[in-house]
């Protein structure tokens, strides 16, 4: 397949993310940012500096740059930004829901950060996201397992503290060498007698017994677990109970956890049966996007468009929100492949021209701009998804349309106000009613819908 069309299909497919860090997935322009704002030397002065920063010997020096970098994140308002930056690129590549893992006590006990106040920053940041771009946020405030067993028990209740502020789960990091699960069991059963699933990372540094460990608490899914593929019985078992694992392809080649894309398991994990999501962990960190995951799904491991449907069906279908919620997110991702085949079992689509309904995979960027500037809206021709268009409007929202109506995708920027919509502003090109299709068909926020019918 070639790239372009590989591009579109991927950002085309609606996409959870289960396993993804609030701090590591802060941007180097704002790591540099906060760490200015609050007087921290990283040892770098620009982007490049950070970037050469972000290359690993080996796991530990991984978990030591962690510390480094999120010693920069010192006011609540800290978190609030970079949850509502982590939420609006999550739109940018499509993604509709996120499970967003964070470390309340590398902040609480590191620089006597309120949890609290944090949280309640944490669920503005999402808060804004939803109301501006429709992504879902919930989070997993992991346990950090160099902190020992009185900080994990501190953490299960600031779990349970959180829950009126999206928090779903309690989870498990840092370094698993010599520190199992179980070494924290009376947090873990604690926080479980309370209804709070335990989602550990495992069998991500440690080979099939610190899976093993984890697993005698019954946890729904568990972050990386790629080393299970050693075991072929443990394998057996997470088939057997439905276990899901969140892979992280590209961390693990970064990190050194596995040696090499030829030896990473995912192909046979997902071949034996294994209830598989993807995931990017901490994505400018190992220089990668959930997009690029996806990708390397199917460039490393040969992964086809069905394969990347039902992996990002099983995201939605192991997301932990309650169980109304999930079906919806179920039903609209149902709804979305839907569009996607319907476009490539057109007949046009192996065709030399394609029918008007497929025009190409290019896209449209329609320019949407609130409606307190003005009610017109401007739409161009734009090369490649994500190229920077210039409008002569103020505050331009950009929304990236596929021309053809089975796949369009949303690609916004900020949409703080109401939008309109002309559709009437392409005629030419055929594809405004494709658009106003789009708006219609719900991928943006029914407020959006309704102008866009008037
Ligand atoms: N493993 C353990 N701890 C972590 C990770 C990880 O992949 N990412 C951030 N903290
Ligand atoms: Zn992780």
């Amino acid at each position: 397949m070639p790239s372009s069309r590989l591009n579109s299909l991927i950002l085309a497919l609606p996409k959870a993310e289960l396993h993804v860090h609030l701090e590591g997935s802060m941007q180097p322009k704002t790591l540099l940012l906060l760490a200015e704002r609050n007087g921290i030397d990283l040892g770098c002065a620009d982007e490049e500096g950070v970037r050469a920063m972000y290359r690993y010997r080996d796991f530990p020096h991984f978990l030591a740059l962690y510390g480094t970098l999120t010693s920069v994140l010192r006011r609540p308002e800290d978190f609030q930004l970079i949850t509502h930056e982590l939420g609006m690129e999550a739109a940018r590549q499509g993604t509709r829901y996120l499970e967003v893992t964070f470390s309340p006590a590398t902040h609480y006990r590191n620089k006597s950060i309120a949890v609290d106040e944090m949280m309640d920053a944490i669920a503005e940041g999402a808060q804004a996201v939803l109301q501006e771009v429709g992504v879902e946020m919930r989070f997993i405030p992991d346990h950090v397992r160099e902190y020992g067993q009185e900080f994990c028990q501190l953490t299960a209740e600031w779990c349970v503290q959180g829950r009126d502020r999206g928090v779903v789960a309690l989870g498990l990091g840092g370094g698993e060498q010599g520190r199992p699960a179980s070494l924290f069991a009376d947090a873990i059963h604690w926080v479980q007698a309370q209804g709070m699933p335990f989602v550990p990372h495992a069998g991500e540094a440690v080979g099939p017994e610190g899976v093993w460990d984890a697993l005698q608490f019954n946890p729904p899914r568990i972050g990386h677990g790629v080393r299970a593929a050693e075991d072929p019985e443990l394998v057996d078992y997470l088939c057997e109970k439905r276990i899901v694992l969140e892979v992280c392809p590209t961390s693990n080649i970064r990190t050194g956890c596995v040696a090499s894309w030829n030896e990473h398991p995912l192909r046979r994990l997902w071949d034996a049966g294994v209830l598989l999501t993807i995931n990017s962990d901490d994505p400018p960190m190992f220089n990668t996007t959930l997009l690029d995951e996806y990708r390397v799904a199917v460039t490393q491991f040969g992964f086809t468009a069905d394969d990347l449907a039902r992996l990002s069906m099983n995201a939605a279908r192991a997301s932990l929100l309650p169980a109304e919620k999930r079906e919806q997110l179920v039903e609209t991702f149902k709804r979305g492949y839907k569009r996607r085949s319907a476009r490539m079992d057109c007949p046009c689509q192996r065709a030399s021209s394609p029918c008007r309904d497929h025009q190409s995979d290019k896209s449209i960027l329609l320019h949407l701009t609130p409606i307190a500037l003005s009610t017109s809206c401007n739409i161009g021709v734009g090369s490649e998804i994500g190229t920077p268009f210039s409008s002569p409007y103020l505050a331009p929202i950009p929304l990236i349309v596929l021309i053809g109506r089975g796949e369009p995708t949303p690609y916004f920027q900020s949409c703080k106000n109401t939008l309109s919509f002309s559709s009437t502003c392409v005629p030419s090109m055929g594809c405004s009613s494709i658009a106003g299709e789009y708006l219609l068909a719900g991928a943006v926020r029914p407020s959006a819908s309704a102008i866009a019918r008037t």
